[in-house]
């Protein structure tokens, strides 16, 4: 990473923890869409689960490229702001689009066969509450649907929510190509870690 990209990510990484950005900045947790390279990256970890589930759509970046997956048996997408929610169903009109919060979406999705949970969810700004909800539903979501995995980027060094023993944060790579760099994680449970 180059020097001036690096300063940028502990930046970003130093504002987020001290919760010193707009609260509209915290709810978006972005400067920038996902870029090409991100979104395709993150749709590569979706290849191959039956179903997708993606959280905090946004401008639909990210969609676009899950929506050129095949073999996908049904395609949720969830976001909270209800203009972009309104604007996704009109781009996506092949995607079932749900204006709401992630843990809602998550605690009514039916646990049935594999599901990529691709997330763009901001969790290191999102509110605390908020954030435990979320986290909370993510997690019960994995126990329920084992087969599952949670995909998910951060713009900071650590992983993206702490987990107990049971679930397992792999990793991947980071995007470079991305404002600022990303760095894209996968959780599953832990047995199917080992496997
Ligand atoms: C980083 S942005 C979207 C990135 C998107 N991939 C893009 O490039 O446009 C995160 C999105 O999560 C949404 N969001 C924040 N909190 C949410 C929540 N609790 N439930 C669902 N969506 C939420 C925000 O409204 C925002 O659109």
């Amino acid at each position: 990473m180059g020097r001036l990209t690096f300063k940028t990510v502990i930046f970003m990484e130093k504002l987020l923890s001290l919760g010193r950005l707009p609260k509209s900045f915290r709810t978006r947790g972005a400067i920038a869409p996902s870029s090409y390279r991100l979104c395709v990256e993150l749709a590569c970890l979706a290849t191959n689960a039956d179903h997708i589930l993606e959280l905090g759509a946004g401008t639909g970046a990210v969609t676009r490229a899950l929506s050129r997956l095949v073999g996908v048996r049904s395609f949720h997408a969830v976001e909270l702001q209800e203009k972009l929610a309104h604007d996704l169903k009109l781009k996506f009109p092949g995607v079932h689009v749900h204006n709401c919060s992630a843990d809602v979406a998550l605690d009514r999705y039916p646990p049935h066969g594999s599901v990529a949970v691709v997330s763009s969810l901001p969790f290191r700004s999102l509110p605390g509450g908020i954030r435990n909800s979320i986290v909370k539903s993510v997690l019960r979501f994995l126990l329920a649907s084992p087969q599952s995995r949670f995909i998910q980027f951060t713009y900071g060094f650590r992983e993206p929510f702490a987990v107990g023993s049971e679930f397992q944060w792999k990793r991947v790579k980071w995007i470079f190509a991305n404002l600022p760099p990303a760095c894209i994680w996968v959780l599953t449970k832990t047995e199917l870690a080992h496997e």
